[in-house]
Order: C-alpha cells, then sequence, then structure tokens
C-alpha cells in the first residue's frame, strides 16, 4: 500500500513517519521548498523526541520519501492523508479551512480511481462531507472514498502518542474507506488499540470535543487555583484529591498561566463559533475561550504588579514554548505575557532550550542567553513559564545569588516550598501559599 502525505508539520511529518515505520511506502510533501531540502537531507524540521531516530531509519531503508511534487505521489498513492494546518481565521476565530480546500482540489485533479482520501487535519463538522462533494464534482468519472481520521497526538510525546494511541477514530461512508483504515492501522489493531468506526460527521466532532473538554478541565483547575490563593488553599493537594475520582480522572489538572498551543487556543475559538453558526451555542467554551486570554493577562499583571512594588526593571523568563519537549510556540502564554512586561517598561532576558529560533523572530528587543544560569544574573525577577526539565532541577541558591533582586515566579509549580528553604528567594506559585523571604 502507497500512502501520501500532504503536509509535513507536526502532524504530518510524525504521521508519515510513524506509517513507514508500520512497513508501508510514504511519501512526504510539503509547498514549503525549504521543509523538503532539510527532510531530503535527513534532518529533522521540528523538536520532537523520538522523531529523528526514526525519520533517518525509514528513509535510509527507502520506505520514506520527501517530495515537493504532489501530483505523481498523488497520482501513484493508495490512500492520500490530508495533514494540512486550519488555523484560525482573523476576527471571527472560525477554522480558516482555506489550506484543506487547496489540498483537495490538487489532490482531485490527481487521484487515481479507488484513491481514499483522508483529512487528518482538525476540521469542523460538515468539512469531510463538503470536500467529498468538492472532489466528486471536479471528478466525477473517478470513484473515491473519504474517510475522516482526526489526530490526538500531542506534541513533546507525539511519536510514543501515535505508536500508542488510547484509540483511533476512523469516520467513514464506505466500506472501502473503512476497509482502507484497517489495513493503515493494522500494527495498532493487533495491539489490541480499540478502533472507533462511525460516520464523517461524528470523526469531526469528536476531535473538537476532546480538545474543548481537556482546554475546559485546565481552565477549571486554573481557576480553581484562583480560588485557593485568596482562601489559602493549595491548588495541588486539590487536584490530586479530586482526581482521584475515577469520574474525573488526575490528568490535564495542573495549573498554569494559561494554555496555548496550535490547537487548544484556536481549537475551542471554532468549536464556539461552529456553536453559533449551527444555533447551539457552546457556552461552557465560550467562557473557556473568554477566561483564558484573560488568564494570561492577569499573569503578566501580576509580574508587574511585584516589580513596581519592589523597584524592579529587569526580568528573567524560563520557558517560551507553550509546552516542554517541544519548539512550538504558536500562541504560547509567553508571547502575550513578555510584550505586557515590556510595555510596562520591564527588561526581558530569556532562555528556553528549543524555541529560541521561532521565538526571537517575534519577540523583539528580548536578550537571549544560552543557560537559565545565564538569563537571570542580574534580573530582580525570575519567571518560569514552561515546565522543561532543565529547570526543575535548578540551583536555586545560585539562582538567588546571581539575581539582583529575588523574587521567582513559579507560574508552573516546578517548586516546592522543602526546595526555596534557605535560598533568600521569595517565591510565589500559582493557587499555593506564598514561600520565603518577602522584600
Ligand atoms: P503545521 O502548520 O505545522 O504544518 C502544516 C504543513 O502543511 C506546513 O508545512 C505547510 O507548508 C503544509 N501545506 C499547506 N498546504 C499544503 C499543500 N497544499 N500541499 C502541501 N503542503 C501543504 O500544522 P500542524 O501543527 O501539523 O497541524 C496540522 C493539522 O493537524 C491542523 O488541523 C491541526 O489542528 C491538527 N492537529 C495538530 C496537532 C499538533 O500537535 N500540532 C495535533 C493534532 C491535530
Ligand atoms: C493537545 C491535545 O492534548 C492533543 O490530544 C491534541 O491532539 C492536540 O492538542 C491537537 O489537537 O493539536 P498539545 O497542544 O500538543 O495537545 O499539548 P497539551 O499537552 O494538551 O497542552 C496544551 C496546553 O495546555 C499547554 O499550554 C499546556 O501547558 C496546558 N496544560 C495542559 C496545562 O496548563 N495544564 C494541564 O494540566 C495540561
Amino acid at each position: 500500500m502507497k500512502i501520501a502525505m500532504i503536509g509535513t508539520g507536526y502532524v504530518g511529518l510524525v504521521s508519515g513517519v510513524c506509517f513507514a515505520e508500520f512497513g508501508f511506502q510514504v511519501t512526504c510533501v510539503d509547498k514549503n521548498p525549504a521543509i523538503i531540502e532539510r527532510l531530503q537531507a535527513g534532518e529533522v524540521t521540528i523538536y520532537e523526541p523520538g522523531l529523528d531516530e526514526l525519520l533517518v531509519r525509514n528513509a535510509r531503508d527507502g520506505r520514506l520519501i520527501f517530495t515537493t511534487d504532489l501530483v505523481p505521489t498523488v497520482a501513484d498513492a493508495d490512500v492520500i492523508f490530508i495533514a494540512v494546518g486550519t488555523p484560525s481565521r482573523r476576527g471571527d476565530g472560525e477554522a480558516d479551512l482555506q489550506y484543506i480546500y487547496a489540498a483537495a482540489d490538487e489532490i482531485a485533479a490527481a487521484m487515481k480511481p479507488g484513491a481514499v482520501i483522508v483529512i487528518k487535519s482538525t476540521v469542523v463538522v460538515g468539512t469531510n462531507a463538503d470536500v467529498r462533494a468538492r472532489i466528486a464534482k471536479a471528478r466525477p468519472d473517478v470513484q473515491f472514498s473519504m474517510v475522516s481520521n482526526p489526530e490526538f497526538l500531542r506534541e513533546g510525546s507525539a511519536v510514543e502518542d501515535f505508536l500508542r494511541p488510547d484509540r483511533v477514530v476512523v469516520g467513514v461512508h464506505d466500506e472501502a474507506g473503512s476497509a482502507a483504515m484497517k489495513r493503515v492501522y493494522r500494527p495498532l489493531y493487533l495491539r489490541e488499540t480499540p478502533m472507533i468506526v462511525t460516520t464523517l460527521e461524528n470523526a469531526e466532532i469528536i476531535k473538537y470535543a476532546a480538545n474543548a473538554y481537556l482546554a475546559m478541565k485546565v481552565t477549571f483547575i486554573n481557576e480553581v487555583a484562583d480560588l485557593c490563593e485568596k482562601a489559602g488553599g493549595n491548588v495541588q493537594d486539590v487536584a490530586r484529591a479530586i482526581g482521584m475520582d475515577n469520574r474525573i480522572g488526575s490528568k490535564f489538572l495542573h495549573a498554569g498561566p494559561g494554555f496555548g498551543g496550535s490547537c487548544f487556543p484556536k481549537d475551542t475559538r471554532a468549536y464556539a463559533a461552529t456553536g453559533r453558526k449551527l444555533e447551539a451555542p457552546q457556552t461552557l467554551i465560550e467562557q473557556v475561550v473568554t477566561v483564558n486570554e484573560l488568564r494570561k493577562h492577569s499573569m503578566a499583571q501580576r509580574v508587574i504588579e511585584a516589580a513596581q512594588k519592589s523597584g524592579v526593571t529587569t526580568v528573567a523568563v524560563l520557558g517560551i514554548a507553550f509546552k516542554p519537549n517541544t519548539d512550538d510556540i504558536r500562541e504560547s502564554p509567553a508571547l502575550d505575557i513578555i510584550p505586557a512586561l515590556q510595555k510596562a517598561g520591564l527588561t526581558v532576558r530569556a532562555h528556553d532550550p528549543e524555541a529560541r529560533g521561532a521565538a526571537e523572530q517575534v519577540l523583539p528587543e528580548v536578550t537571549w542567553y544560552k543557560s537559565a544560569y545565564e538569563a537571570v544574573e542580574g534580573a530582580g525577577i525570575t519567571l518560569l513559564l514552561t515546565e522543561w526539565n532543565v529547570y526543575r532541577a535548578l540551583d536555586l541558591k545560585r539562582v538567588a545569588t546571581l539575581m539582583s533582586g529575588n523574587i521567582l515566579f513559579d507560574l508552573r509549580n516546578v517548586y516546592s516550598g522543602t526546595d526555596i528553604e534557605g535560598t533568600g528567594l521569595d517565591y510565589r506559585s500559582v493557587g499555593r501559599p506564598l514561600v520565603g523571604k518577602r522584600g
């Protein structure tokens, strides 16, 4: 079976590499020649643990090819995956489907009879049916199958998530589509991974409902953290206890600076927009979008107020990526918080183990350092924004000595009171009591 993967971003590249690892012949297509040149040279274009080894091995063994040439790739493929971006449309928050439709048109012109076209990108309900009708109109002579196969991998653990998913969701409208997906996912099927075979519409809604629910869980615990701060509680103790109830579950109950990334923000906006459009208001998720936006600003405000109170002029920011183990900075809280600090007159020094390259292009007037220790030198406040492993075991006495002030904002609750004891730091975390030396 020959697979074509259209789009080699986070999802397309990981999926393409993993399908090659399953033993299929995979050709990955991207319209960006710079990406394809690097991939052809065996260079991984995104930071994703474990991906480089699989990519190099499968390319070497001839199962994985990279090209900008869509037409011959599609013409030769049995299954064609679409994994292009579906960003937020400016203004109304709806998903911008222009890249999906453009890819569909190119595929329609080149596909062979019997082709199975699979949308892996996250698309609003109705899109698969629209694309199917569009392709059928363009090529009324050619029989093809349409499949919706949303992806649930997380950045930072994408390879592991793809190879060991909780479930595979497949939306189909005919038996041929369903049979092709069973073949494509056979290695997972043999490992007893549940496979949900459903309608195109259900598959589309499942993807958005899953992301919306997880984003809501994060927003919920963030508001619990606010309550804990006012009432003298500890959000980690609360989260641990409520998470032990199997009906709630312990995951996605880590309070922080608000969710970010290339998916939760845009997908909650698109889901809410779909609800408005279909007159089925998704009021909970509308609220999640608003609360999360406000949270990023209130976090910046905390730092600004602390700086003003103690005469601090320089803040060291540790972590720009929206989560650890990725170089992705799309809608990272850092992109709202840092400009807000700068607007308030604060100077920002920063470090991130992988995201500096991307961050430098969108965060002007930040001074970048090669290590956390260099970044904190001379800073009045240190602000830990991403829980990278390298920030989990900092020598806090050294940090305190290097800083000109002593305030450590840990917006990921990485450290505990015991870690802070004896360091001289004035420690402020999220939803937990203040610790350490004030002033
Ligand atoms: P991305 O922006 O990283 O990559 C998209 C790629 O598609 C780009 O490299 C672009 O050049 C290429 N492209 C666009 N149009 C093309 C065309 N016509 N032909 C060839 N290449 C084309 O996007 P991503 O983060 O991989 O997300 C892709 C989709 O998957 C989105 O719908 C997203 O919501 C969904 N998703 C993403 C994740 C994630 O962790 N990033 C997880 C699950 C689902
Ligand atoms: C998320 C989903 O977890 C994936 O299942 C989905 O496939 C993907 O979106 C997508 O559709 O693209 P991802 O964005 O990679 O994956 O990262 P998450 O681990 O979900 O984190 C998202 C944001 O929520 C991050 O900013 C993270 O810091 C924040 N978060 C997460 C918290 O603040 N607390 C938590 O307890 C969990």
